[in-house]
This record gives structure tokens, C-alpha cells and sequence, in this order.
């Protein structure tokens, strides 16, 4: 008779019973420039700032010496700024006084606090040092970490599901360059971007001659692959007729190339999508079958208005990035507070995409202050197409030969009224 295990059992049960939080299970997720850390909070305040004498000392020079308070209460935690030079935010606020709620993020400086119920950090699986090639280290991205570090060891197919511009693909390269296919190809195929009717023979490869136009055997992405691994990203656009041959593959069959000979599957199958797949599969545009063989392991990116946390580091890297074109360029406290609290539907690359025009619209600069991150949250407005470079020539003239002033009045970002101004005209 199977022996039963009293323990584990009791552990089940008392976790399915915690009914609320109480007053202390609250902590604080730190983001400064010194990385990422995390505190319990309690009902006596703790104090954050530059100085020795915090509770919490913080890296970063534009956060004050004591610069804010948290303590938890009745309503959630309570922020309070202590007469700091450049504020406390919550959310685009800056507050004297705050009550904030779970997932609320606090921002001060260019430092981040995210007050979070701490049965959050006790979830199975722990966490884990953030992946490489991704800037962030969130709660949540290092929980992240920890799932994708151990599927990366195995070789069933994941699913890697998440709203566009959270880092699926970087997520997907992480499984294949943490595991033991790291020497093997990494071979990304983009779905949506393949003509339908060469889907078969991209993936599974063709024989020289197998249809009009095929001038030379082609191996296909499986093939290519070997004994690594095969990103298929965006798979929900995957034609219904070409599920079938997929499935075979998974299911450890050979797969014939089209007009030719047949070979196994062993590259490791990673797949993307930004569309939830079982909509897809109720809807009846993907197959049941095929998606119950993809989604052996599910790795959720979270979006980024779920780590808000990450957003100042995240704006550090991008800007770092940016400094050969723009120089050296700081975020105010303020720009800080209004990235931080905005919801970004476009998730990091949005974050790239409006800092870029952020700066644009700012340059030359070496602090980005709210208004620029406003302009560049702004949609941009309709681009111009009809701009001419001798029309762009004389708006330079117009603009003392201000390049950004002159694109600005043009209403179009300063690259492209840089490459338009290079070229000849007609
Ligand atoms: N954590 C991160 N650190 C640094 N850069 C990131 C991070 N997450 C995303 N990026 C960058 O943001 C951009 C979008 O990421 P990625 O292409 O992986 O998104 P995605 O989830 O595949 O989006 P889509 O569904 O639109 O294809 C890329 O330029 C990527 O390098
Ligand atoms: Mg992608």
C-alpha cells in the first residue's frame, strides 16, 4: 500500500487555506543603480535614502539622504516623502502622503520601490539571477529566470507566450544558450513573415526541382537546426494544412522534405506567439492536437506594466545604447515618475521606441525631463511623406541649422530627416 505523506498533504492544504494577507506579509522590491533587492515591510516605517543611517540605503544621486517612508496599514502601504529634494511619485503623482496597493510602484529618483505581497516570493520554483540579455531583475523577471533556467537543461517543446514587445525572442535565444544545445545552431523562423506556400519546404526543406522555382535542395529549418534549436516565433500563423507535418515531427516521426527523402527530428522546437493559442485552437484555426504537443512546458512573459520596477533600468540600458548618436543623456526624477507610471501596451520595445523619440525631440540634451518623455509618449503624428530634401534643406536654413529643430517643424523623427537631407535630389 502506498505509504501517504501526512507532511506534504498538510503543506497543500494549509497553502490552499491562507485566506488573507496580514498586516506583515507586505515587502518592497528595491531597483536602484546598484541592482535589485527586497525588504519585508512592516508596521513601523522603514526608511529609504542615500545615508548610513536609513533603514534602506540607496545608490543613486538624485535620491536624498532620507528621502521616503513606507510602513504597512490598514489601506496598504503607507508612502510618505520626508522633505526630499526631488519628490516621491506614486504612479504621475508626486505625493506628500500615499496609501499604495499591491503592485503599486514608488518612485524616487531614478530608483524604483514596488511594494508586493511577500506570499509572491515564497512561489514554487524560487527565483533566480536574471536571464542573460535581459536587463531587469524583478521579482517576477528573476521567477522568470529560475523556469526558464530549468527548462533550458530539458528537450520537450515550450511555449512562450506574452503581449508583443515583452521578449519572447530573448527569452526563446535564453533557453537555447542556458542548456546543453548551446554549440548547436539556434535557428529563429518567423511564421508570419514566410509565404504560405513555402511554409512546408522553409520548415521540412525541398528537393531540388520539387516545384517551380525550387533551383536547389534546400535542408529546411529542422535540418539546419541538427541537435539545436528551432524558434518558431509567431506560431499561431501557421497555416492549418502545414499543422499536420508539424505534428508528425513532434511526435517523432520522420518528416520527408517536399519531393524527397525523409529524416528525423532532433533540434528542440521553442515556439512564440503574442495571440493566446487556445483561442486560436477554440476558433478552429489551430489544430488541438498540435497545440496540447507545443505547449508541453508554457513560459509566460510577463508585460512590463507587471514590473514596473524595470523600467529605470531598462531606460538606463536603452539610453546607454543610444549615446553614440545622442551623448550622454540622464533621466530626471520626473521623466523617471512618468515612464514608470505609464501602462506600456507596446511593453519594452515601446519603452526603446518612446525614449528614442524622447530624445529626438529633446536633443541636444544631457538631462531628458518630463516634457521630452511626454512628446515622446505622444503617438506619433502623422509623418510626413512629401518632405523633399531641398524642402528639408531650407528648413535647416529656416532653423539656423538646428537638425532637430528643422525635424521637429517637419514632424519627423531626426534620423529619417538626417537620411532625407543626404539625399540627392531627384
Ligand atoms: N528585458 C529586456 N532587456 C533588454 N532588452 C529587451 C528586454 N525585453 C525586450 N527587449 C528588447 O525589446 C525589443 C522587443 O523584444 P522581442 O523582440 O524579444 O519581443 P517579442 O516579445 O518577441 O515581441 P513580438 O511579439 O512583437 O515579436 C527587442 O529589441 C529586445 O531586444
Ligand atoms: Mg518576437
Amino acid at each position: 500500500m502506498p505509504l501517504i505523506d501526512h507532511e506534504a498533504r498538510e503543506r497543500e492544504t494549509s497553502t490552499l487555506e491562507i485566506p488573507f494577507l496580514t498586516p506583515n506579509d507586505w515587502m518592497v522590491e528595491v531597483q536602484d543603480e546598484d541592482g535589485a533587492r527586497c525588504y519585508p515591510l512592516t508596521d513601523s516605517p522603514l526608511v529609504f535614502g542615500t545615508s548610513l543611517q536609513c533603514d534602506v540605503r540607496l545608490f543613486d544621486p538624485t535620491v536624498s539622504q532620507r528621502h521616503c517612508s513606507l510602513e504597512v496599514g490598514p489601506g496598504g502601504v503607507r508612502v510618505a516623502d520626508l522633505h526630499s529634494r526631488n519628490g516621491t511619485f506614486v504612479g504621475n503623482a508626486r505625493i506628500r502622503e500615499a496609501w499604495a496597493g499591491e503592485g503599486a510602484a514608488v518612485s524616487i529618483g531614478r530608483s524604483s520601490l514596488v511594494c508586493r505581497p511577500q506570499l509572491e516570493l515564497l512561489h514554487e520554483g524560487g527565483v533566480a539571477d536574471p536571464l542573460p540579455g535581459l536587463v531587469g531583475g524583478s521579482v517576477v523577471m528573476r521567477r522568470l529566470s529560475a523556469l526558464v533556467r530549468r527548462l533550458a537543461r530539458l528537450s520537450a517543446p515550450v511555449l512562450v507566450s506574452g503581449e508583443t514587445g515583452t521578449g519572447k525572442e530573448l527569452v526563446a535565444h535564453a533557453l537555447h544558450a542556458l542548456g546543453p544545445r548551446v554549440e548547436h545552431p539556434f535557428v529563429p523562423i518567423n511564421v508570419a513573415a514566410l509565404p504560405r506556400e513555402l511554409v512546408e519546404s522553409e520548415l521540412f526543406g525541398h528537393e531540388r526541382g520539387a516545384f517551380t522555382g525550387a533551383v536547389r535542395k534546400r535542408l529546411g529549418a529542422f535540418a539546419e537546426a541538427a541537435y539545436g534549436t528551432i524558434f518558431l516565433d509567431e506560431i499561431g500563423e501557421l497555416p492549418l494544412d502545414a499543422q499536420p507535418k508539424l505534428l508528425r515531427a513532434l511526435d517523432g516521426y520522420d518528416v520527408r522534405r517536399v519531393g524527397g527523402s525523409a529524416g528525423a527530428l532532433h533540434a528542440r522546437l521553442v515556439a512564440a506567439t503574442h495571440v493566446a493559442l487556445f483561442d486560436c485552437v477554440e476558433q478552429g484555426t489551430f489544430r488541438r492536437d498540435l497545440f496540447h504537443r507545443l505547449e508541453v512546458f508554457a513560459v509566460r512573459v510577463p508585460p512590463l506594466r507587471e514590473r514596473r520596477g524595470d523600467i529605470a533600468a531598462l531606460a538606463r540600458h536603452f539610453l546607454k545604447r543610444m549615446e553614440p548618436e545622442y551623448g550622454r543623456v540622464a533621466l530626471a526624477p520626473s521623466a523617471l515618475a512618468r515612464l514608470v507610471a505609464y501602462d506600456w501596451p507596446g511593453n519594452v520595445r515601446e519603452l526603446r521606441n518612446v525614449l528614442y523619440r524622447a530624445l529626438d525631440h529633446a536633443a541636444p540634451t544631457r538631462v531628458l525631463h518630463a516634457a521630452a518623455v511626454e512628446a515622446g509618449l505622444a503617438r506619433p503624428s502623422e509623418v510626413r511623406t512629401d518632405l523633399t530634401p531641398a524642402l528639408a534643406r531650407s528648413l535647416v536654413l529656416r532653423h539656423e541649422g538646428n537638425l532637430s529643430a528643422a525635424a521637429r517643424a517637419a514632424n519627423v523623427p531626426r534620423t529619417t530627416f538626417r537620411k532625407i537631407l543626404a539625399a540627392r535630389a531627384p
